[in-house]
């Protein structure tokens, strides 16, 4: 019996042919066809946003912090359910990552713990949309706007989410990152947008992502008159997306609603076959809504009679593969060490973890596979 990986990127002869063209251009890194796939994102989200293309969402959020300004001495909010990259970029600016618990419901940040997390020096509040499911972000808004602090969307997992009707990241939050990681909704191998409709902050990333260089690298070696002159105006980093990666997420955004369609579909028979198994299912998105099922996330409930782990365990023997997302931040070692935080204190985080499998939802599942996964889970927990 083959081996059902955990995930596997959706690429067709589209993407490899405009990677071949790519090639064959003689131009590689970032040029026009980022800028398009920029274009066609910002498109794509809508609201008059603009994209900056990078080379992660960790290096997104990076960014994005440090055009907002936020730096050294600064503290940031956010859910200790979470890959390590949300908390870790605020750190490499010199600002503290203050964790709050989530949600047990939505596995989301729990906007009722936000502000007993709130300071004199918290500058910002990250959220996650975890799985793809919205975060609850008029009660985010609401307590940002009552404090002063910018907002930061975390969507790595989160296209095509939308939230009361609007694409996540066509809103009045700051900005918001996505990416296109190798097992994300849409991928282009490494990469990652930032999508924000604050021209400063565009402007700002665009000059940090390459050096702090004041022209990119395309006008530099294509425009006409000074091609070699340049200014260094910040500290810059190295991240931008090149035209290699950007051919393939131009080709992936088109197919978008298509992959969408296909995980959602999946997450329905799941959620179908699954309903009187002793499991928590994942939490569905508001009505008129849509979850990105970048994840399945189910959580053992009491009458389950094995641990996580042996699940796990049972479903590798089945040929199968799970994850599981997230061991929360106050349980590493090194957040633990930095930030003063131990297990215990965020029970709702560790509780979820305790119990969380993530099973395969992926474009390129044929309906056996999803059958297969169906009958495993069933063999298990009946
Ligand atoms: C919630 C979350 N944020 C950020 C990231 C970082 O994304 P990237 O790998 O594109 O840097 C990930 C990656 O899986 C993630 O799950």
């Amino acid at each position: 019996m083959p081996h059902l990986p955990f995930a596997l990127p959706d690429i067709g002869d589209e993407e490899i042919n405009s990677v071949v063209e790519c090639m064959r251009s003689g131009w590689l890194t970032t040029g026009k066809i980022s800028k398009t796939f920029e274009e066609n994102f910002a498109n794509y989200i809508g609201g008059n946003v603009e994209a900056v293309a990078v080379n992660s969402a960790s290096m997104g959020l990076m960014l994005a912090l440090e055009a907002l300004g936020i730096g050294a001495g600064d503290e940031v909010i956010i859910p200790t359910y979470t890959f390590s990259a949300s908390g870790m970029m605020a750190l490499h600016l010199g600002a503290k990552p203050v964790l709050v618990d989530i949600d047990p419901k939505t596995m989301n940040i729990d906007p009722k713990k936000i502000e007993t997390a709130i300071t004199d020096k918290t500058k910002a509040i990250m959220v996650v949309h975890f799985a793809g499911l919205a975060c609850d972000m008029d009660a985010v808004h609401a307590i940002a706007k009552k404090h002063k602090l910018f907002v930061i969307e975390d969507a790595a997992h989160a296209l095509p989410t939308t939230y009361k009707g609007r694409l996540i990241g066509n809103n009045t939050s700051d900005a918001t990152i996505y990416s296109f990681y190798a097992t994300k909704t849409i991928t282009t191998g490494e990469g990652g947008m930032i999508v924000t409709s604050n021209p400063k902050v565009a402007a700002r990333c665009r000059i940090m992502r390459l050096h702090g260089i004041s022209r990119d690298a395309f006008d530099r070696y294509t425009a006409k008159g000074s091609k070699w002159y340049y200014e260094i105006v910040a500290p810059g980093q190295k991240c931008n997306l090149t035209d290699l990666a950007s051919a393939i997420g131009i080709e992936q955004l088109k197919k978008a609603g298509k992959f969408h369609l296909r995980r959602q579909e999946i997450a329905e028979q799941y959620t179908k076959a699954f309903k009187d198994l002793p499991l928590i299912l994942p939490d569905q998105a508001l009505d008129g809504d849509t979850h990105s099922w970048h994840l399945y996330v189910v959580r053992l409930a009491s009458g389950a009679k094995l641990s996580r782990d042996e699940f796990i365990k049972k479903m590798d023997e089945s040929e199968i593969g799970c994850s599981v997302h997230f061991i929360p931040l106050h349980l590493h070692p090194y957040w633990q060490e930095k930030l003063g935080v131990a297990p215990g204190d965020y029970p709702a985080a560790e509780g979820a973890f305790s119990q969380a499998i993530s099973l395969p939802i992926y474009t390129k599942m044929t309906d056996e596979d999803v059958l297969k996964v169906i009958k495993a889970v069933q063999g298990i927990l009946c």
